[in-house]
């Protein structure tokens, strides 16, 4: 723990700090085996199955773990010994000995963070949602670009058996043309002290949507109330898509259960993916209703389909550690990764105006 460069130091570097050679071209001259040396900088709730998904890796090793909670570290040297651990995040920072940092830590430090790690030639992993503003997420975007270096966010359910299984389904054309996109994601807690529960929890579901649907939004509306620390705790999200598919997005801190349900309705085929299942997450159903013989106005036929259920089978791998594993192959391979920075601007840029609308009690806003 000996260097002690504070932050503000670190980000004053930019421009006079070179990538160091184990992160860019030359990764390949440096380390013998492709391996990316990550440095975590967060052990909270989430920190921990960062860093044990990526020390099972064969490509991904954990250098150091930072967290200022010196407590909250002890319990990181217990569990990893052999790793280095520090308070200071620019130990990690500069670290000629680190080739890409993740960013676990809550929203408002992402983006200082991640800043100082690109200057620093670092590739970055950061949490979600990506950063606090749009403007924040086009920097990071514009100076990673400059030095050619990867930034992923992490949209963990996009590497999930049932996310994957879903964007074949609507890929492969077998729902047929998408009505709506309906998701609930409650349970009680954890409430946040510094962003409401728009921000919290429906980045899933906004990467989630941003993944599986082309078009970009027209329009959103969010409903919702605050009932205990001024921050919105319930909220209903409803986004506007061209060619009439909708989409609504329901979070929830004061829910007494657990609800993680989607409902997609198609032309086709309509699904639901219950992720709270153990095996059957998603149910296909063969059902469907059209308009048939219209006589006048007021008098519609109206023909109604039940046929079959189907349930696909799901890959059970943990996601965190599919995405993780992409990570590093994204840097060994100079990839750009599916959620990229673009892919987290775009999901803040939903959560920008979900969150404007909010405030204005549902206006409605439009892109
Ligand atoms: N992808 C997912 O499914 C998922 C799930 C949970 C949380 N998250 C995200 O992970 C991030 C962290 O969430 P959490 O629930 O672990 O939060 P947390 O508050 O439990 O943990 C954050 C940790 O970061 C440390 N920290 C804060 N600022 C720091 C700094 N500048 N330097 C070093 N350490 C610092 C704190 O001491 C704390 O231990 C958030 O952005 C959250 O949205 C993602």
């Amino acid at each position: 723990m000996a260097n002690t460069i504070p932050l503000s130091d670190v980000l004053a570097l930019e421009d006079r700090t070179q990538p160091n050679a184990a992160t860019v071209e030359g990764f390949t001259r440096t380390n013998a085996v492709d391996v990316v040396r990550v440095g975590v900088i967060g052990f909270g709730n989430w920190g921990p199955n960062i860093v044990r998904n990526l020390q099972s890796l064969e490509r991904g090793e954990v250098v150091t773990i930072c967290d200022r909670n010196p407590a909250v570290l002890r319990g990181a040297a217990r569990m990893h010994r052999g790793v280095q651990v520090t308070t200071d995040p620019c130990e990690v920072l500069s670290s000629p000995d680190i080739d890409a940092v993740a960013v676990i830590t809550p929203v408002r430090t992402h983006f200082d963070l991640a800043k100082a790690a690109l200057q620093q030639g670092k590739h970055v992993f950061v949490e979600k949602p990506f950063t606090s503003t749009t403007a924040q997420a086009e920097e990071l975007i514009e100076l990673a670009d400059r030095k050619n270096l990867r930034i992923m966010v992490d949209h963990t359910f996009l590497f999930s058996g049932a996310v994957m299984k879903i964007r074949s389904l609507v890929d492969s054309g077998a729902l047929g043309t998408l009505y709506y996109f309906d998701s609930t994601r409650g349970n009680l807690g954890l409430l946040q002290h510094d962003i409401n529960v728009v921000w919290d929890l429906a980045p899933h579901d906004l990467s989630i949507l941003d993944h599986i649907i082309f078009e970009r939004p027209q329009a959103v509306v969010t409903t919702g109330g605050n009932h205990l620390n001024g921050m919105a705790d319930v909220a209903f999200i409803t986004i506007y898509f061209p060619d009439n598919l909708i989409a609504h997005v329901n979070v929830n801190w004061l829910s007494p259960v657990k609800t993680r349900t989607t409902l997609i309705g198609g032309e086709n085929k309509m699904l639901v993916w219950n992720d709270l299942e153990a095996d059957e997450k998603i149910k296909i159903y063969d059902k469907g209703a059209k308009i048939v013989e219209p006589r006048d106005v007021h008098d519609h036929l109206v023909s109604y389909r039940s046929g079959d259920v189907w349930v696909p089978k799901v890959q059970h791998t943990e996601a965190l550690k599919v995405e993780l594993d992409y990570f590093v192959d994204c840097i060994l391979n100079s990839r750009t990764p599916c959620n990229d920075g673009a892919a987290g601007l775009r999901v803040l840029r939903l959560l920008e105006a979900a969150d404007q609308s909010l405030q204005q009690r549902g206006k409605i806003v439009t892109f």
